[in-house]
């Protein structure tokens, strides 16, 4: 496994998969209460945090990553936290190796692929990273990862994640997403306990459509954040690390 990770804790193993374009440093804020009861696996997805990526990273080649990565671990099953782009990824996890998943978490994520005018948008940004670095990124996405009530330390931690990546990872990712399948068909084959957790004031992927994908998956439960943005474990890393451990303290 080329991906550098970071794992702490002992128990029941959890996997998270970050958002982009940030890295899994973006989980920091929730390892303390996570690793209570949980083998905690925080990847960097392909092109994330010092690891390569070609042109494009595709979510499939990041969850066939994750997979080699678990078997390196020795890991037969676990749960999968994706955040976002992470979401997608844990969508992938499900699709492409879902003997190894024994529980879902989806935070701020959708199940449908881009349309062809968000793909173009991505394309457009892609080219725009390359020539102008992460900056670019920061500059557009920041406002919108996180809400208007996000304090300045969070700003500067998501910035500061930003920009320790390399323009290419963040452009291959763009082209990934931009190329991902529509998960929509798969949500009624889920049939491991899933939680979806929501910010509020999510602006990217919004809670309507999040509350739209938990009605068409089975058994699943839906909790929303009041006044939190999109990087919801970021906004509330307490309330989120709480929803979650609660979720899999429940399923034990
Ligand atoms: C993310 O936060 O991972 C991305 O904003 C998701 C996306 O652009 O679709």
């Amino acid at each position: 496994m080329k991906n550098l990770f970071r794992a702490a804790g002992e128990g029941s193993p959890l996997v998270l998969l970050h958002a982009f374009p940030l890295s899994a440093t973006m989980w920091d804020p929730n390892f303390t209460r996570l690793r209570e009861g949980n083998m905690l696996v925080a990847p960097h997805l392909r092109g994330f945090g010092g690891s390569a990526a070609g042109t494009t990273a595709s979510m499939d080649e990041m969850a066939d990553d994750v997979a080699e990565l678990l078997d390196a671990l020795h890991i037969e099953r676990a749960a999968f936290a994706g955040l976002s782009m992470g979401g997608y990824v844990a969508l992938a996890m499900w699709r492409r190796h879902r003997a190894r998943v024994s529980a879902l978490v989806l935070a701020d994520t959708r199940a449908a692929g881009d349309t062809a005018e968000q793909k173009a948008g991505r394309a457009v940004m892609a080219a725009e990273v390359m020539k102008g670095g992460a900056a670019v990124a920061v500059e557009k996405l920041l406002p919108k990862l996180l809400s208007a009530g996000a304090s300045a330390a969070a700003k500067g931690f998501v910035s500061e994640m930003i920009l320790a990546n390399r323009p290419e990872g963040i452009a291959a990712a763009l082209m990934g997403m931009g190329a991902r399948a529509d998960s929509t068909p798969l949500l009624a084959t889920i049939d491991v306990p899933t939680l979806l957790v929501c910010g509020a004031n999510d602006v990217i992927t919004p809670p309507a459509e999040m509350r739209e994908v938990a009605g068409k998956i089975r058994g699943a439960k839906y909790v929303e954040l009041a006044g939190i943005g999109h990087l919801s474990n970021i906004e509330a890393p307490q309330v989120f690390s709480e929803t979650v451990s609660g979720f899999l303290a429940e399923r034990a």
